[in-house]
């Protein structure tokens, strides 16, 4: 048996239950969760605005140690530190052999259908299927995932900042990093200074960009960006952020924008900001029947970049490792993300929070 936050009908608090968590079959690895960030996907679901089937398990932000490993697993061992990776590419689809496994369709699968590889989940609740999300599950004192979905980490990094590197650290610096590959001396600004937001200022910041421009609501955080990086803030809700923006650029606009709450309207901001032949990159995730309004003429004359970018582009195996590395040597900071943390039967609270924009990052630590 396990505590597991449970979301039974869209837009109603999560539950926190007691649940079934079966052994890891082959070729899956079973977790003990330490730590679980709060992240805007996990809203999102709750909003029902990326329908899944319920009941589920949500959490996807995860860190934690491995208690038990199925036949044939030779990645991890029981005792090993993990990144939960939410996006367990396959190795064989088109995408993942030709170095996108941030595209893997195997992965887009699974997200699809709540479940692990086989179909089934491990989480039973009064005898009845509990789906997980992401594979994750991570709102559980116990979760299995695929062993491609537990990624060993070095020991000497407390598990709330393992956590954030799982989803809002790869997701935001990877943004910066691997899609946008912000150059020296450019021009940067992020709508939305949430914890995907925030990292892809410290990724910018870390890349090099002369001028970073934070966009948000929220005063107090705003000023928190400046310890990340950002060089200017906006509030959106007092002036117009595309204005300000080209206000700041000698009218220009910037050479990379960023969306990273998930609406169609900051998105064409966003679009809106880029210089002409700049580049607009959507991280936040919008609903599937959502459509953006841009400028048609725009397009051709202004030829700008649109595009997106789902888990930084990143690799989770390589980029785990490599972020905590970053994070080792002070090159991000990571612990001042964390406004909050939470026991598990506070989660709601935390959405709460999340819903208000009062923290950059909310965070579970399961009980001992
Ligand atoms: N203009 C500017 N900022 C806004 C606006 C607005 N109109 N509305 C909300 N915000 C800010 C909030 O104040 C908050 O700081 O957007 C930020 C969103 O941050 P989080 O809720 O922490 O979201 P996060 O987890 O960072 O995810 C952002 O990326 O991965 C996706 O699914 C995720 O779509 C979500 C997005
Ligand atoms: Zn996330
Ligand atoms: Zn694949």
């Amino acid at each position: 048996m396990a505590k597991a936050a449970i979301l039974h009908r869209y837009g109603e608090p999560l539950a926190v239950e007691d649940v079934e968590v079966a052994g890891p079959k082959r070729g899956e690895v079973k977790v003990k969760l330490k730590a679980a960030g709060l992240c805007h996907s996990d809203w999102h679901v709750i909003q029902g605005q990326l329908p899944l089937p319920l009941p589920i398990v949500l959490g996807h932000e995860g860190a934690g140690i491995v208690e038990e490993v199925g036949e044939g697993v030779t990645s991890v061992q029981v005792g090993d530190h993990v990144v939960l990776n939410w996006v367990p590419s396959c190795g064989r689809c088109r995408w993942c052999r030709t170095g996108r496994p941030d595209l893997c369709e195997e992965a887009a699968r699974l997200t699809a259908t709540g479940t692990l590889p086989d179909g089934t989940t491990r989480f039973w609740w009064k005898g009845k299927t509990v789906y997980q999300f992401l594979t994750a599950g991570a709102f559980s004192e116990y979760t299995v995932v695929p062993e491609q979905a537990a990624i060993p980490i070095r020991r000497d990094v407390p598990f709330e900042v393992a956590a954030l590197v799982g989803c809002s650290v790869i997701t935001g610096v990877g943004a910066a990093i691997h899609t946008a590959q912000v150059r020296p001396g450019s021009t940067v600004a992020v709508v939305g200074a949430g914890g995907v937001g925030f990292n892809i200022i410290q990724g910018a910041a870390l890349a090099g960009a002369k001028q970073v421009i934070a966009v948000d609501v929220v005063d107090e955080k705003l000023a928190a960006t400046k310890t990340f990086g950002a060089t200017h803030t906006v509030n959106a809700r007092e002036e117009d952020a595309v204005s300000a923006v080209l206000d700041l650029t000698d009218g220009l606009g910037v050479d990379y924008a960023f969306e990273a709450i998930g609406r169609p309207e900051t998105m064409a901001d966003a679009y809106n900001m880029a210089r002409k032949g700049g580049m607009t990159v959507i991280v936040g995730i919008a609903a599937p029947h959502e459509t953006v309004g841009i400028n048609a003429f725009s397009l051709p004359s202004q030829a700008k970049t649109l595009t997106g970018s789902w888990l930084g582009q990143g690799n989770p195996p390589v980029d785990y490792p490599k972020l905590l590395d970053l994070y080792a040597a002070g090159k991000l900071k990571l612990e001042p993300l964390i406004s909050a943390v939470y026991s598990l039967e506070q989660i709601n609270d935390g959405f709460a929070a999340l819903k208000s924009g009062q923290n950059i990052r909310g965070i579970i630590r399961f009980a001992e």
